[in-house]
């Protein structure tokens, strides 16, 4: 594991975006799994930039997103192909049908599930897994639980999590209730998982993901054993860290 600490969110958000571009230099075919959240958002600005100004090329890039609402279209403002397309993908050149999300309008659970599988499977897996972290250590949408999920899954979220993200949607009680998620094992197998944090709220979880136990209560603590893992968090997210 490696810690890069950054100053602050502007930082932190150069500091990724040249990671995810190193990929892409020295691999312009790869598969990057992204995230969504605020958190990358800043990153994600920076990749357009990279790319409006000539440095990098996404033209062969494919994308496997972290997860999707169980019941949100694409074209509903608050899915996560939605966030998608407005926060990174209309602002590069990527081939659009090859951006990959869970399919939040299957009502079938295992087929949704199954089909995401499939879908990773064909790809051969992913080479950059971009990652945020939940209030609750949670990973894509994988939450507290008593085993690590393996494969793509539905997840009922957490009290906590629907409060977290309702500060995105009108009320709390339109906040989806169900993700569908990549699995642990996808993340896990991924060739480098790179996290961004950001700010005070984090610090807490982020020491007792990385410096605790390696528990499903914390499912972010399982990439103490990644092979190749990465943590750019900002001073404030690092601060009850010792370094
Ligand atoms: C959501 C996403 C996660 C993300 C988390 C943190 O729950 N499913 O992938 O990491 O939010 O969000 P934020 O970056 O806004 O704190």
């Amino acid at each position: 594991m490696r810690i890069i600490q950054a100053k602050n969110y502007e930082d932190m958000s150069r500091k990724g975006a040249d990671f995810i571009a190193a990929q892409v230099l020295l691999k312009p075919n790869c598969v990057l799994g992204l995230a969504t959240g605020s958190t990358p958002v800043g990153a994600y600005q920076r990749l357009a930039e990279k790319y409006r100004s000539g440095d990098l090329s996404f033209a062969q890039v494919t994308s496997i997103n972290l997860d999707e609402y169980v019941g949100l279209s694409p074209d509903n403002d608050q899915s996560y192909r939605y966030f998608m397309n407005e926060n990174l993908f209309r602002h590069i050149d990527i081939d659009i049908a090859r951006t990959f999300v869970p399919n939040g309008l299957e009502k079938n659970a295992e087929k949704a599930c199954t089909d995401y599988d499939a879908i990773l499977a064909a790809h051969g897996g992913i080479d950059l897994q971009l990652l945020g972290l939940g209030l609750n250590g949670h990973i894509g949408f994988n939450e507290p639980a008593d085993h690590f999920p393996c494969g793509t899954n539905c997840v009922d979220l957490t009290p906590s999590t629907i409060e977290a993200n309702s500060r995105f949607f009108p009320t709390y009680d339109s906040v989806p209730k169900q993700a569908y998620t990549m699995g642990v094992q996808a993340i896990m197998q991924a060739g480098c998982a790179l996290m961004l944090v950001s700010g005070k709220a984090k610090a807490g979880i982020v020491r007792q993901a990385f410096t605790g136990a390696i528990t499903p209560q914390v499912p972010a603590s399982v990439l103490q054993l990644h092979k190749n893992f990465v943590l750019i968090a900002d001073e404030d997210a690092l601060s009850e860290m010792k370094l």
